[in-house]
């Protein structure tokens, strides 16, 4: 128990952490990552957000900031007692804030992330460790007792936060005399293995490489008494010319402002001068961010005006365009804009088109200049990016044209629209596709077999959001987009291909008999039984009727609980099929029954579904086989 610095008489609170808090500091104290220095980077980046977060309320609360109060971080190190302490003079924290920032898990990144990192095996761990910022628990990867006093800005009383890591923390008030005039100090108490962290030479060396362009100066004391010493003066990255910029300081840069530790893929950096005036530097990450297909689809684009952080809330950028990290710095906004002018500012607009246009220009360049990168960021954010295409009307064009997809026509890569209008038959006038839930499923999908006789390119589209934007866009380039899976196929109107002509125009007269008595018998079940133009190996499969939605889009509704019933598919049968042959020359009712319904659960099972009614399914199973084997 920690009574030393607590004011009153009585015991320190003690709190269980959060389920989660735990789960996630038994893998930090276990982790088998031999790159600890991590640590230092969150604390400081935590010390860094609480400086930018006090600029920004002394905008309109001049008193919290008085004159000469400069931000700044500073970092005491005690090689005596085993000590590294990192102290601000931001924003602080109220008792309350800190039982809620410091006991539970508050970012629904990291509950993602820990669902990654509890998957992952071994040397992929460590990894992910790397790649993210694991926030403030992390200390626990150095320190076996860490304490944390804080003053909330314009606050008294000052509140004193202890744990050794082990399932619990406690909360006390502190001593106001030995806490932070303002800001948090946060004190680690170093295990033996970690007494390299007192050493300036080490720290200096970690604080450049990892937080060099923090935006708030980095000081640091040796040792008690000794004077501090600047590390990292704070100058804003962005407002550097770009020919002074490496290409590691754009990393190291892209890296805080992001929380995530892997090389970004691509960096877009300008100043737009004229009607509005404002700086962008944004990236294009080299990993996905782990709240990229939350449902909330936030941005986290950081608004500053004039230097000063504003919020990361401004959605700067349209929502397919979420992966993207950056900062964009304005003089055309009062520095006291509120939440709600940002939300509906034409000034903002304006940027927002602006940052959006040279983003995707960027994007666009890639495929001539480096085709490398381009296939890597179409691979991470392609099914972003697609959404796009669905909601951006303006720039639907120029997203189809930039958008890749896997088609019959390639093996493992990506083709264009321009590639596939390029290379499509003499006859055909739409542009194919099929939708579903895997590739795997996709190419094995009965209704591509008649397209791939013809040597007909069909796109394969296993994103969810195919299915959306599908079902809204026309057509490219004057080319309907067509669904495999629905309506007729009129696959003989296109030339080439060795299915000789006419070969399925008229089915035989025992097949049109069979039809004609499976659309009865199923009537219930399907909107219509025919002969089928795209199949030639499989049997039968199921399509949508004309008029009737995508079938893919129907499931994801359905699925989602948005849409009720399900409209009728028709059943198409393959009259060259050996199958429906057979099928079709029964003469014995009940065996005729019994097959018409087992060839329509054939069709679900092949369209990935069950059989509507699996015990039925076996019982005529059972039956048709006893009837053929059992000399019954
Ligand atoms: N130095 C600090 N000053 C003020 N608040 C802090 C400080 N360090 C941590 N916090 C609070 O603790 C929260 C959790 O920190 P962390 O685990 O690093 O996650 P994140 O920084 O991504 O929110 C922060 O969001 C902040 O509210
Ligand atoms: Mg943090």
């Amino acid at each position: 128990m920690i009574m030393a610095t607590t004011i009153e008489d009585k015991p320190a609170e003690q709190h269980a952490f959060e389920a989660d808090v735990s789960r996630l500091l038994h893998m930090m104290v276990h982790s088998v990552y031999s790159d600890k220095d991590v640590f230092l980077r969150e604390l400081i980046s935590n010390a860094a957000d609480a400086c930018e977060k006090l600029r920004y309320e002394a905008i309109s609360h001049p008193e919290l900031a008085p004159d000469g109060v400069r931000p700044r971080i500073l970092i005491r190190l005690d090689a005596d007692k085993n000590q590294l302490v990192v102290e601000d003079n931001g924003i602080g924290m109220s008792r309350d804030e800190m039982a809620e920032a410091l006991g539970t898990i508050a970012r629904s990144g990291t509950r993602a992330f820990m669902e990654r990192l509890e998957a992952a095996k071994g040397g992929e761990k460590a990894e992910l460790i790397g790649q993210f910022g694991v926030g403030f628990y992390s200390a626990f990867m150095v320190a076996d007792r860490v304490e944390v006093v804080s003053r909330r800005t314009a606050q008294p009383e000052a509140w004193l936060w202890a744990s050794d890591g082990k399932g619990t923390y406690s909360i006390a008030a502190a001593d106001p005399a030995d806490a932070p005039e303002r800001g948090t100090r946060v004190t680690l108490h170093l295990m033996e293995d970690a007494k390299t962290y007192t050493g300036k030479w080490t720290v200096e060396r970690i604080v450049r490489e990892q937080s060099g362009h923090v935006p708030v100066p980095i000081e640091l004391i040796e040792k008690d008494g000794a004077e501090p010493s600047q590390v990292t003066d704070g100058a804003a990255l962005w407002t550097k010319p770009k020919s002074e910029i490496t290409k590691e300081a754009y990393t190291d840069f892209y890296r805080s402002v992001s929380g995530q530790y892997d090389d970004p893929l691509l960096n877009v950096h300008f100043r737009a001068e004229g009607l509005h005036e404002y700086t962008a530097l944004a990236f294009v990450p080299g990993t996905q961010p782990f709240d990229l297909f939350d449902v909330d689809r936030h941005g986290r684009m950081k608004l500053y005006v004039r230097r000063v952080f504003i919020t990361d809330e401004a959605e700067l950028l349209p929502r397919y365009l979420r992966f993207v990290r950056g900062i964009v710095d304005t003089s055309d906004l009062p520095l006291n804009i509120s939440r709600e002018m940002i939300q509906d500012s034409p000034v903002l607009a304006a940027i927002r088109k602006g940052v959006t246009g040279r983003v995707l220009g960027a994007i666009e360049k890639l495929p001539e200049t480096d085709a490398e990168t381009f296939a890597k960021i179409w691979e991470l954010f392609g099914a972003i990016l697609k959404e796009g295409i669905y909601e951006d009307f303006e720039r639907r064009d120029q997203l189809l044209k930039l958008a890749r997809f896997r088609t019959t026509a390639s093996a493992d890569g990506v083709r264009s629209l321009d590639d596939y209008v390029k290379d499509m038959k003499d006859g055909q006038d739409g542009i194919y596709y099929i939708t579903g839930p895997s590739l795997e499923q996709l190419r094995a999908s009965p209704h591509l077999e008649g397209f791939r006789a013809k040597g007909i390119e069909v796109l394969l589209l296993a994103d969810a959001v195919d299915s959306f934007w599908t079902s809204n866009v026309g057509e490219f380039q004057g080319k309907a987009f067509k669904s495999v899976t629905q309506g007729l196929a009129d696959l003989d109107k296109v030339g080439g291909g060795d299915t000789a002509d006419g070969e399925k125009a008229e089915a035989p007269a025992e097949v049109a008999s069979l039809i004609a008595y499976m659309k009865d018998a199923l009537k219930d079940q399907v909107s219509d039984v025919r002969s089928s133009g795209r199949l030639t190996e499989s049997a039968v499969c199921l399509v949508a009727s004309d008029q009737g939605p995508d079938r893919q889009l129907e499931k994801i509704l359905q699925g989602a609980g948005r849409m009720k019933t399900a409209s009728k598919p028709v059943l198409e049968l393959n009259a060259g099929s050996s199958l429906i042959r057979v099928v079709a020359g029964l003469s014995d009712e009940a065996a005729r029954e019994d097959a018409a319904w087992l060839l329509l659960d054939e069709a679900r099972v092949l369209d990935g579904d069950r059989p509507a009614d699996p015990r039925a399914f076996a019982g005529r199973l059972a039956r048709l086989f006893e009837k053929a084997h059992g000399g019954a």
